[in-house]
């Protein structure tokens, strides 16, 4: 038994930071952020607004696409940085929130690769029968984590959530999930702080060697593409469409020409959303699934990176 993808839906915020909105927070301008990363807009979350309440529309629409409803899912697994708090999870907070007294509900945490994590977790659930109906989100709401004063980051990042449903099929939708981790790059990309004794202690924004990250991330972005391709004895031609973590348009490029697929075939959506941390791959895939570029049948790719180091491939039939 294998599991398969039967729905997808998204969520973006409406409120929108351009940047030229930038311009005037920071020092920054439009042309550097565009050459440097591709990003000319990000989402922003409404005051009030929690990275449950993002995930609750991304879920029901995921939900709608697969013609299923949250009584019918007993997996539930949100990938994200940004909980709601810090306890109870934010998947039982959307769990309550769509109505479902029923099932499993847990957060994973693997940041910018949460969601390539969550769904590898969740395939090993249907595929050896503990679950038959999984939803996997990945949400965030990382403007809460930015500093607005930090030029180096605060232009990077937005607020965005996207989902899968997953159900039994005799053949492969998920061929393949490939994780990987290194904590000994723990300090290149982090959030410093903690609750402790009832207070946040340490630094509570985004600190990121950036130079460091990005060569990070374009080394093992191919290597684990190139190891769920030869896991699947499949060619880089056999692959429809690349679908990876939306961090900077440069690292998708360099990533997509390492491996030799066209532009044509890559997804990019890192221009209007910026880096949606674990939201991002998720997002992206529902979006090329609307306008219609990816549809049933086709082979993806998808591979993320992040934060721990953590990075993950998986190799999805639709
Ligand atoms: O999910 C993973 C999360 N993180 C990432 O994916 C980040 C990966 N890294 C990157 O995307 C890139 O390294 C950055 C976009 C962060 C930076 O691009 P870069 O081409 O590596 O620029 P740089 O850090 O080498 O900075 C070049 C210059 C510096 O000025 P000087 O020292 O040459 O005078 C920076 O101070 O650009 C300056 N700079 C900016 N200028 C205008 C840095 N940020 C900005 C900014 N606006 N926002």
């Amino acid at each position: 038994m294998y599991s398969k993808i039967a729905g997808t839906g998204s969520y973006t915020p409406e409120q929108v930071l351009t940047n030229r909105d930038l311009e005037k927070l920071v020092d920054t301008d439009d042309a550097w952020i565009r050459s440097r990363t591709g990003i000319t807009q990000r989402h922003i979350r409404a005051e009030g607004q929690t990275t449950s309440d993002l995930a609750l529309v991304a879920a029901q629409r995921a939900l709608q696409s697969a013609g299923l409803a949250a009584s019918d899912v007993d997996l539930l697994i949100v990938a994200t940085t940004t909980p709601d708090m810090v306890f109870p999870s934010t998947a039982c907070l959307l769990q309550a929130k769509l109505g479902m007294p029923q099932g499993v509900a847990f957060d994973i945490q693997a940041v910018c690769t949460g969601f390539v994590y969550a769904l590898s977790v969740a395939d090993q659930f249907m595929r050896n029968g503990s679950a038959r109906c999984a939803l996997v989100v990945g949400a965030e709401t990382f403007t809460n984590l930015l500093d607005w004063q930090d030029r180096n980051t605060c232009v990077l990042f937005g607020d965005g959530a996207g989902a899968v449903v997953l159900v039994p099929s005799p053949e492969p939708g998920i061929y393949s999930t490939h994780l990987h981790a290194d904590g000994r790059h723990a300090h290149l990309l982090s959030v410093p702080g903690s609750v402790c004794g009832g207070q946040a202690s340490g630094s509570p924004t985004v600190k990121m060697d950036g130079g460091a990250v990005f060569k990070f991330a374009v080394k093992v972005l191919d290597q684990v593409c190139r190891e769920a391709l030869a896991s699947n004895a499949l060619q880089v031609s056999d692959v429809d469409w690349l679908i990876l973590h939306q961090a900077n348009i440069r690292i998708i490029e360099s990533t997509a020409n390492k491996l030799g697929i066209p532009p044509e075939r890559v997804v990019v959506t890192v221009d209007r959303h910026g880096n949606t941390s674990a939201a991002s791959i998720p997002l992206a895939l529902d979006l090329a699934v609307r306008d219609g570029r990816v549809v049933p049948g086709q082979r993806l790719l998808l591979a993320g990176v992040g934060g721990g180091f953590t990075w993950g491939s998986a190799l999805v039939r639709m």
